[in-house]
């Protein structure tokens, strides 16, 4: 863990552990193993507290996000709009619940709330685009262009001789 994050708390005051997550998390984009034991330490807490606070808040991971974020909005809106057939079909599509991320790293599932565009319900956001009225049939034909991507820049790579350079 970064030492000035710590720096920045009073050593041994517990009202700080939500504050000092969120730090972390918003360095490393989830709360690795190593920076809770550190907190724990640092503010002399059994590290089974840190943990309880940690997985008790939705807002915190205690796994990396896969390269590709998808979230399928199960506001009160898009749930009237069957949005939780979405959700099944990209569990299938994916083979992961969801919280999950995907094996090969590429996909995180993800549920949230309203996500602020109820005019298009129901709505699945990845990464920084949304697909509105989206329908279960779509599911596969979305999935494949994140997949193409990534198939694509390992083609590159190679063409490139990055990968036998890093290997
Ligand atoms: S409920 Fe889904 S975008 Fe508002």
């Amino acid at each position: 863990m970064k030492k000035e994050i710590l720096e920045r708390y009073p050593p041994k005051d517990r009202s700080n552990l939500i504050a000092l997550l969120q730090e972390v998390q918003e360095v490393y984009g989830y709360l690795p193993k190593d920076d809770l034991r550190a907190i724990a330490e640092y503010l002399n807490l059994p590290l089974s507290s840190v943990y309880d606070v940690a997985t008790f808040y939705n807002q915190f991971r205690l796994t990396p996000l896969g390269k590709n974020v998808i979230r399928v909005c199960r506001g009160a809106v898009c749930h009237v709009k069957n949005s939780a057939n979405l959700l099944i079909a990209l569990e299938n599509e994916l083979g992961i619940k969801a919280g999950q991320t995907t094996r090969d790293k590429n996909f995180t599932l993800e549920t949230v709330a309203c996500i602020g565009a109820c005019d298009i319900a129901p709505v699945i956001n990845i990464n920084e685009e949304y697909y509105g009225r989206a329908v279960n049939k779509e599911i596969p034909k979305i999935l494949a262009k994140y997949m193409q991507e990534e198939i694509s820049k390992n083609k590159i790579k190679k063409f490139n001789g990055i990968e036998n350079q890093t290997a």
